[in-house]
């Protein structure tokens, strides 16, 4: 609608100016009809009881599946970037649904004002003395003010992955919002960048974190640390106290398996499609040099993987490994069921293939590059409700939720705008 504009900076601005005016008009206008809908699921007790809300095992499970444990409800999951962490939100989402539990969710974005640090006060509708069940959106994590806001005994888990992946994938994904790419000069920004990072980078360039250690930055740390700093070392062990399992993006299945079994949770609360993937094109292949020096860079976050790759793998044998298999096997058994119940066509396809809307993801900014699904329109009545949940991206979901996503959706607009 826009194409016939003339595309000077001042326009762009212009334009820019009038949309941030007209938005914000709008939320304050849906602003007091937004407070009528809240809230949505029981409250739960304030924290300082630290009682976990009463627990009723209703779900019908074969006798070989039952368990003598109770399904642990209150959770607390670091959202890494670029690490699957957006499929394991839309677990986390549904199981909240489906128990009936109380997120703490951002307000006006689908993350906790990140990259500043998290502080309670950047949860919807907090007041004094509030206490959840689910904690999961992106945050820099800060664990005093994250464990005032959740009963004792939560269970604390994030995902890693393999950094030179993370880097590959989080140079793509921001690129455009990272200036201190705009400066590199030729095709190829990535290789020329791994290839003399100390040119480029500064630390404290805007959104800079994004390029270096992103995983210890979203677990509260200093990102530009060496790997043989102590200071590393007693964070990585901090972690290790704080989080009751850190999952590996490479070993996705048995990483849920785990978790399965520390949770109690049963085998159909791991159903997954993975979200958030990027058309395989787009997707550069590193070479073997260029993987060694995307894991160097990223040295502290290197160091990290490797530790929590190695306390994953020693929980798989404690679990053993012919049961981890097994279980494995029937977890991808059913997803790829679910996928043929669901999936119009099986597979995830490009942007504009999206037949809804609402099941479209959002893309970063100039491209969509990130793959979407179609729902089959002749699911059988039980399925369609899970169908729909397992496949609505993150956004759509926490509007769902009774998010009022307005700051997020300026920014989608402005990002439509610039890449006119
Ligand atoms: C992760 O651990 C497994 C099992 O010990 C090992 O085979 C693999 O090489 C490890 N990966 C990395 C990147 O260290």
């Amino acid at each position: 609608m826009f194409h016939h504009l003339p595309r000077s900076g001042a326009h762009k601005l212009m334009l820019g100016f009038l949309f941030t005016c007209i938005t914000m008009m709008l939320y304050c206008f849906s602003t007091p009809t937004f407070q009528g809908n809240t809230p949505r699921f029981p409250v739960p007790a304030p924290c300082a009881n630290k009682t976990p809300p009463s627990q009723k095992n209703k779900g019908s499970f074969s006798s070989s599946e039952v368990k003598h444990c109770v399904p642990k409800v209150n959770l607390m999951f670091l959202k890494t970037h670029k690490a699957a962490s957006s499929t394991i939100l839309n677990i986390l989402l549904r199981y909240g649904e489906k128990q009936r539990l109380t997120f703490a969710l951002p307000n006006g974005r689908n993350d906790f004002a990140y990259p500043a640090t998290f502080t309670r006060t950047h949860v919807k509708d907090y007041r004094p003395g509030a206490c959840f069940n689910i904690i999961c959106n992106h945050m820099r994590f800060n664990a005093p003010e994250v464990e005032a806001l959740l009963p004792a005994d939560a269970f604390f888990f994030t995902i890693l992955r393999d950094p030179a992946l993370v880097f590959e994938s989080s140079f793509h994904y921001f690129k455009r919002v990272v200036p201190l790419i705009w400066r590199i000069h030729g095709e190829d920004k990535l290789t020329e960048f791994l290839n003399d990072p100390q040119l480029y980078f500064n630390s404290e360039g805007f959104n800079s974190f994004y390029l270096k250690n992103p995983h210890f930055f979203d677990l509260g740390f200093d990102n530009t640390l060496e790997p043989e700093d102590p200071t590393v070392d007693s964070a990585i062990h901090a972690i290790a106290e704080r989080f009751q399992l850190v999952l590996i993006a490479e070993h996705f299945e048995e990483s849920l398996i785990l978790l399965k079994d520390a949770l109690c949770w049963q085998m159909d609360d791991l159903l997954f499609f993975n979200m958030n993937t990027r058309r395989p094109s787009s997707v550069s292949q590193l070479t073997p040099e260029l993987r060694v020096k995307a894991r160097e860079w990223n040295s502290v976050d290197w160091k990290l993987y490797r530790y929590f790759n190695a306390t994953l793998w020693a929980k798989v044998d404690a679990y053993g490994r012919e049961r981890m298999q097994k279980e494995v096997k029937k977890l991808r058994q059913r997803n790829s069921e679910m996928a043929a119940i669901c999936i119009s066509g099986g597979m995830a396809v490009e942007d504009q293939d999206i037949r809804d809307q609402s099941m479209r993801p959002w893309q970063p900014v100039g491209e969509s590059s990130i793959l979407g699904y179609n729902m089959k329109s002749n699911i059988e009545p039980q399925y369609r409700e899970l169908c729909r949940k397992m496949l609505t991206p993150e956004i759509q979901y926490l509007t769902d939720l009774g998010v009022n996503l307005w700051i997020t959706r300026l920014w989608g607009w402005f990002k439509a705008f610039l890449t006119l």
